[in-house]
């Protein structure tokens, strides 16, 4: 069974009686522990696919089987169930808490968690913070990072609820390209360990991390491949 499956599907934005058709025929599936990289130009409708897939939006029609079930069958409630404890978020901008430590941002996930105690919770805190390497700041306000340092708490923030899925739109975007070589390493190793990550980006070299890569144009896939890889994979023998 697929992770995800998505079919046929479509959305389009009705503001002011105007409408905007964005995504068009999607269809493709993704199996548990896939690195995808999914291209195209701005506006091409790239978030709008990762915020349908993400449970933060809807497709207007076609179906998208999350774990066999049909999510567009899913009330409000169960959508925001499933945002907040299967899919984890990686943004552009961060998205810290300023003023916060690092430890704070990245139990946020956790605040509402009943399931685990406190003393579980600071556990899983520390693990996520070592797993981006950042030990040694985790008592540092968020504000005084570099932009590079912020990304990983960005990522340990989505790991710590142990989600199934990490949804990346363009964490390198704002980064040097060392820093965004950094990142791009820790999503290449949360993925050898078997999550499943999905990224936007519109860097070629950044796709390159993923095993496959879905290019959009015009809301429509024009190519879902995994040739780059077999490649690279190729180069390195
Ligand atoms: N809420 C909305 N209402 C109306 N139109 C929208 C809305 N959200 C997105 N769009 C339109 O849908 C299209 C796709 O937007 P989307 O943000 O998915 O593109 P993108 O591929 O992520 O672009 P970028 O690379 O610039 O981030 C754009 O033309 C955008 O203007
Ligand atoms: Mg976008």
């Amino acid at each position: 069974m697929s992770l995800i499956d998505v079919k046929n599907l479509h959305k389009e934005f009705v503001t002011d009686g105007v409408v905007t058709k964005v995504l068009h025929h999607i269809d493709f599936e993704i199996s548990e522990g896939e690195f995808i990289a999914i291209m195209g130009p701005s506006g091409s409708g790239k978030s709008t696919l990762m915020h349908i897939l993400s449970f933060l939006d809807r497709p207007t029609s076609g179906e998208f089987l999350f774990k066999g079930e049909n999510t567009t069958e899913f009330d409000d409630k169960k959508l925001a169930h499933l945002r907040n404890s299967e899919v984890g978020f990686v943004f552009q901008q961060f998205n810290l808490l300023p003023r916060t430590s690092v430890f704070d941002n990245v139990k946020l996930p956790l605040t509402y968690t009943k399931k685990v105690q406190e003393k579980g919770k600071k556990k899983l805190v520390d693990d996520a913070i070592e797993a981006v390497g950042l030990e040694h700041r985790k008592n540092n306000l968020s504000n005084q990072l570099s932009g590079g340092e912020k990304q990983r708490v960005a990522i340990a923030r989505a790991l710590v609820n142990d989600p199934d899925v990490i949804f990346a739109d363009e964490p390198t975007g704002n980064l040097d390209s060392r820093s965004g070589a950094q990142v791009m390493e820790i999503l290449d190793d949360l993925s050898d360990k078997g999550k499943t990550i999905i990224l936007v980006t519109h860097e070629q070299y950044t796709a390159e991390y993923a095993e496959r890569i879905i290019k959009l144009k015009d809301g429509e896939i024009v190519s879902d491949s995994k040739e780059h890889y077999r490649r690279r994979k190729g180069l390195q023998k």
